[in-house]
């Protein structure tokens, strides 16, 4: 069995839980015929590199590569002079340029790496040029990870529901909204008591704008709308309301009539806004959960929940992709 050597650019929450649970797996992928070696660990202070594979043990309990770095290369560089066969891109998100994380799947797949990545960014402001350039350079570009965390969406529509035509997707695709609008309901707290107790609990940002101003949410509906229903579109071209006018009374009012309110991401009407949900819809999630309505012709509608985000959820849907992307390439051997 050939080893498919693999580089990871990132290391921070999701980061370090791709290198626990890659080593983790290692046994069961042996056994399923992938033998994944990590060769290469970036972050912004260097790269810990080793062409036998790293020691997971030996990392893991850094917080930054700084004291294990075994080489300064980083970023692009790093990406374009190792030679492995896939990178792990999982970079901080920016919406608004896509770097640096960007860069570093420009740099991968035009030297014929496949890219797997949770971050969002580079898809919301490129996947039109990414796709193209994954498709000319024969590799794949995947990115379960980006909407839903652990939540199997993406490859669930292109994949199980293949046969089906998708009329649209409803989805609740922020833990932190999900979280503050819950704990609003059920105490009758206002948003900014509920906010603070979620920036408390290290889920909000202290500017928590990208959460509650439905940022996140609309960057979600952009990748959906791209990669599942070929839209061509831009961030701005989503219609945006977040949560922060939404009021305990309002809430309260909702539930007498039977609802919740909850940060909807509609695509392909592509919107993002607080709305009115059936309390016994199967989207009606509470705490941080996420969860999506899947609308089909053959197979009616198809509602999936999980956990949005956690180190080790990011990183089990980052594996999933990696199967998914042996498991097409193994199929595309047969035919
Ligand atoms: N956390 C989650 O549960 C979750 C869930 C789904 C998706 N995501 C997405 O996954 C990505 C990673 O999230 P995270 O929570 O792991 O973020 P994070 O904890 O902030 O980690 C980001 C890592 O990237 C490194 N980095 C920054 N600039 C770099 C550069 N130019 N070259 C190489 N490394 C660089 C950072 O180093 P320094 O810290 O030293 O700057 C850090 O190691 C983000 O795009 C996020 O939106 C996260």
């Amino acid at each position: 069995m050939r080893d498919v050597k693999v580089s990871l650019v990132g290391y921070g929450v999701v980061g370090h839980g791709v290198v626990d649970v890659l080593n983790r797996k290692k046994k069961m992928l042996r056994e399923m015929g992938l033998s994944l070696k990590l060769i290469s660990v970036s972050d912004h202070t260097g790269t810990v590199f080793a062409e036998d594979g790293i020691n997971a043990e030996k990392i893991l309990g850094e917080r930054t590569l700084q004291n294990v770095a075994t080489c300064s290369m980083k970023g692009k560089e790093a990406v374009s002079a190792i030679d492995s066969d896939l990178v792990i891109e999982v970079t901080p998100t920016n919406i608004v340029h896509g770097q640096p994380g960007l860069g570093h799947m420009e740099a991968a797949l035009s030297s014929g790496k496949h890219v797997v990545t949770s971050n969002k960014g580079p898809l919301v402001v490129s996947y039109g040029r990414l796709k193209k350039l994954a498709e000319d350079n024969g590799v794949m570009l995947k990115f379960e990870a980006t909407v839903g965390g652990t939540m199997p969406l993406i490859s669930l529509v292109e994949r199980t529901l293949g046969g089906n035509t998708i009329y649209g997707i409803r989805g609740i695709f922020n833990g932190t909204c999900n979280y503050i609008l819950t704990r609003m309901a059920e105490e009758g707290i206002p948003y900014t008591h509920a906010l603070s107790e979620a920036q408390d609990l290290g889920m909000a940002e202290a500017d928590p704008s990208y959460d509650v101003e439905g940022v996140d949410t609309a960057g979600k509906v952009v990748i959906l709308a791209n990669a599942l229903f070929d839209m061509n579109i831009k961030y701005s071209d989503v219609d945006v309301i977040g949560i922060t006018g939404v009021t305990p009374e309002a809430l309260a009012l909702a539930r007498k009539r039977g609802y919740v309110i909850k940060l909807i991401g509609d695509v392909p009407a592509l919107t993002v806004r607080p709305m009115l949900v059936p309390v016994d819809s199967p989207l009606a999630v509470a705490g941080t959960l996420n969860s999506a309505a899947i609308y089909t012709d053959l197979s009616g509608t198809i509602t999936v929940t999980g956990l949005g985000a956690g180190s080790i959820e990011t990183a089990s849907a980052i594996l999933t992709d990696i199967i998914s992307i042996y498991r097409t390439k193994r199929i595309d051997a047969i035919f």
